[in-house]
């Protein structure tokens, strides 16, 4: 008898139950009134005293161990069946997805280009670390001339024939390396990251996203520069948005103008995004000086064009109402989840 409860107690490990039924078949096996732990106990009545206590004490053990193999098997039958339920269940709701978002500087670079390629732009890149040539001097800054110090410039690499190896302040660069393998007809814009010897703060980083655009083509003229700027400005800010261009002046383009758009938050009535001018500074433009045209072989007696730069930051702070430019650089999570529903 001693032999047949350690064997029982040892074959218990072994059982397995496929289904509800499977299990009530091995609970009447061993449990049931004609089952195996009864017919142990029927015989206990026979078995001699000095033997009882030991026997006793088997038999208790098997008890246990069979209601504790029953009821584990039973509770990962149950949980098979919850998973399954939970799997059949079509109406239940999905599971949360979590997703990344877009930086707001890419929505709206990619929504700046979207809009230009709807009236034939094309995108155009070009390098971080220029020279020069294509920074200043193809774009008319003079060596001497006080246009240079706009720009607090990050120079790489000085070179004995002036042309220093440096990071861009502008993607006004790629204007020219357009021209350089393109004749005219051109439309492009050209967006990129660019670099300028800053103190970082609110207003000001030493690293920021601009996108510049140039149309060349035979009678180009202002009043094509203030129509496309228009059509820009209404795609961008509402169909209500008004622009104003005021003049300014960049080396690269003559007549030269800076365009503000109509304060989207007031209406142009005048609030402390406006500073009360119910005007808000978006982008340079102008013409193209034809001495741009020319150093880079192309004859501004048949062509003529126009040319416009804007920061994206600055555009994003607009439409977003963000107030501080390091937000754009620091990833904080709290920030971009907010732009997690813009796609
Ligand atoms: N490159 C100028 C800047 O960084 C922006 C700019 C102004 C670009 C006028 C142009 C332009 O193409 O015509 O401030």
């Amino acid at each position: 008898m001693k032999q047949r409860i350690k064997q029982a107690i040892e074959n218990l490990k072994q059982l397995t139950a496929s289904n509800l039924e499977e299990l009530e078949q091995l609970r009447i096996q061993y449990l049931g009134k004609k089952g195996l732990l009864n017919e142990l106990f029927a015989q206990f009545k026979n078995v001699p005293n000095e033997e009882k206590k030991e026997m006793g004490t088997l038999l208790n053990e098997l008890k246990t161990s069979i209601q504790t193999k029953i009821e584990s098997l039973k509770d990962s039958l149950e949980q098979k069946n919850e998973q399954r339920i939970q799997i059949d269940d079509l109406t239940k709701p999905s599971y949360l997805q979590t997703t990344g978002s877009r930086h707001p500087i890419s929505l709206v670079r990619n929504e700046i280009v979207e809009i230009f390629s709807r009236i034939g732009y094309s995108v155009e890149e070009g390098p971080e670390i220029e020279d020069d040539w294509h920074v200043f001097s193809a774009l008319n800054f003079p060596p001497e001339h006080p246009a240079r110090d706009m720009q607090d410039t990050f120079f790489v690499e000085e070179k004995t024939d002036g042309n220093n190896i440096l990071l861009r302040t502008h993607t006004s660069s790629v204007q020219v390396r357009t021209m350089e393998k393109q004749q005219p007809p051109i439309r492009i814009i050209a967006p990129g990251r660019v670099f300028r010897n800053e103190t970082i703060s609110a207003r000001a980083h030493c690293i920021f996203h601009q996108v510049e655009g140039l149309y060349i083509d035979k009678n180009v003229s202002f009043v094509d520069l203030k129509q496309s700027l228009l059509y820009f400005a209404r795609e961008m800010f509402g169909k209500d948005t008004r622009i104003r261009l005021r003049p300014s002046y960049f080396p690269f383009t003559e007549p030269s103008a800076e365009m503000d758009i109509s304060c989207n938050l007031c209406n142009g009535k005048g609030c402390n995004v406006c500073k009360g001018t119910g005007w808000l500074e978006i982008m340079g433009c102008g013409m193209v000086d034809p001495n741009v045209l020319e150093a880079s072989n192309i004859d501004s007696k048949v062509y003529s064009g126009f040319a416009f730069g804007m920061g994206v930051e600055r555009i994003a702070m607009l439409k977003y109402g963000i107030n501080d430019l390091r937000l754009y650089f620091e990833n904080d999570i709290r920030f971009l989840n907010q732009f997690k529903s813009i796609i």
